[in-house]
């Protein structure tokens, strides 16, 4: 089978692995790569298949309608894997019309581009929308989201992903559209950028700075490896029923405290530190505004409908990406040259410890 497979976002975090598991594992399909290549795109993290015949880069950005349709009708893509966002809840607090620009207008562009070229014939195409678990809002009693969980997202960030969601449902229901989507929990891995609380951190550590903790550290987040959720996005892509919603997550709770705990001591037997030495460096800071309690997923939909479960057990996971960033030293000190020294100063300036 062939297929001609739009991938956005994939300079970023999970859409480099995304694009890299499709392209590898898929040689008959056609991958196309559309990204802006804002502060988060960065072309290094998919060297290794850049060069490969069946891979292509775009650089386009989503709020350009034109741009999109042009790229349309000249590659007649059949499907698409829509990644491509502002992800950092931090920024949209700062900057919220960004993430509505994008978010938003960005995907009903999108939207519109394969409405047009899929019109009067609806027929093998797909449009999967990948999204996030923060359009369920926070978990304060117990309990899971479930792919039928109200929405009431509670940032910018996960306001502006509601929003997509509910788009790309209104196209599905209005002109057909061919649809799927996914919510899933935090990912950690090889290649996320470090304004994110697991690179952050790690990158702190091997400095010797600060670990600005949120509040008193006791929200709880689910974590999953993004090898994992790219493998997902496979089974939610090729097995997952049209109209549909799958829920994706790793059944993996953490307080942050508790997480950076298990970093610091990871970093410090890699480092030869003695033990409890980066943990030292924990700083309790103003609290995010409007900081989400908890996020817990039920995965058992996609693990019982298209018999997908994640690979790997978190303490490997976690030492495989801390053994990443301190061996890619150089990704580190690239990403965190030019304007991350400026965004880390606005962000954490005004945070005070307490
Ligand atoms: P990321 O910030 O690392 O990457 C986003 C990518 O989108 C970058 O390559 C960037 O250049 C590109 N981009 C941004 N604006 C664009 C525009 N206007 N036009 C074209 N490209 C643009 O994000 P990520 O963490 O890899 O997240 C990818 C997707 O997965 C997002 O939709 C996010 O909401 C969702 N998600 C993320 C997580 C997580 O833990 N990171 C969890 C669940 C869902
Ligand atoms: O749940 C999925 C979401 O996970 C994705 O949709 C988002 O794109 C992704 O960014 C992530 O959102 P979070 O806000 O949970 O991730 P972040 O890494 O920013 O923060 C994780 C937790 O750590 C959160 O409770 C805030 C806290 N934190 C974060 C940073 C950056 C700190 O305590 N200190 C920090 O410096």
């Amino acid at each position: 089978m062939t297929k001609k497979i739009l991938i956005t976002g994939g300079a970023g975090f999970i859409g480099s692995h995304v694009v890299r598991l499709f392209v590898n594992k898929y040689p008959s399909y056609q991958i196309h790569n559309l990204d802006k290549l804002t502060y988060a795109g960065n072309l290094k993290n998919i060297t290794d298949i850049e060069n490969a015949p069946n891979y292509h880069f775009h650089k386009v950005d989503l709020v350009d309608a034109t741009a999109l349709s042009n790229l349309f009708n000249t590659h007649q893509f059949d499907s698409v894997i829509h990644l491509a966002a502002e992800s950092h809840v931090d920024r949209s607090i700062t900057n919220p019309l960004e993430f509505v620009m994008t978010n938003v207008v960005g995907t009903v562009n999108l939207l519109n581009a394969a409405k047009e070229c899929w019109k009067g014939n609806m027929e093998g195409k797909r449009f999967y929308h990948v999204s996030t678990d923060e359009v369920y809002g926070s978990l304060h009693d117990g309990g899971f989201f479930y792919e039928d969980t109200s929405y009431d997202p509670q940032s910018p960030y996960s306001a502006s992903k509601a929003s997509s969601d509910h788009f790309v449902r209104a196209y599905h229901n209005t002109y057909k559209i061919p649809v799927v989507i996914s919510n899933c929990s935090n990912n950690y891995g090889p290649n996320q950028f470090p304004e994110k609380l697991i690179p952050l951190f790690i990158n702190n550590i091997r400095n010797n700075k600060p670990l600005p903790v949120y509040g008193k550290g006791e929200n709880v987040r689910d974590w999953l490896y993004v090898v994992d959720h790219a493998r997902a996005i496979d089974d939610v892509f090729h097995k997952g029923k049209d109209g549909e919603t799958y829920n994706i997550g790793g059944f993996n709770e953490w307080t942050n405290l508790d997480l950076i705990k298990v970093i610091c001591k990871t970093a410090d037997k890699k480092l030869g530190r003695p033990e409890g030495e980066s943990e030292k460096l924990i700083t309790y800071v103003t609290d995010r505004a409007g900081h989400d309690l908890r996020y817990a997923i039920d995965a058992n939909k996609i693990m019982k409908e298209l018999g997908w479960e994640p690979s790997l057990q978190f303490e490997e996971g976690i030492a495989k990406t801390i053994d990443w960033y301190l061996d890619n030293q150089q990704w580190m000190d690239e990403v965190t040259s030019g304007d991350y020294t400026k965004y880390y100063d606005t962000m954490y300036s005004e945070r005070q410890a307490h």
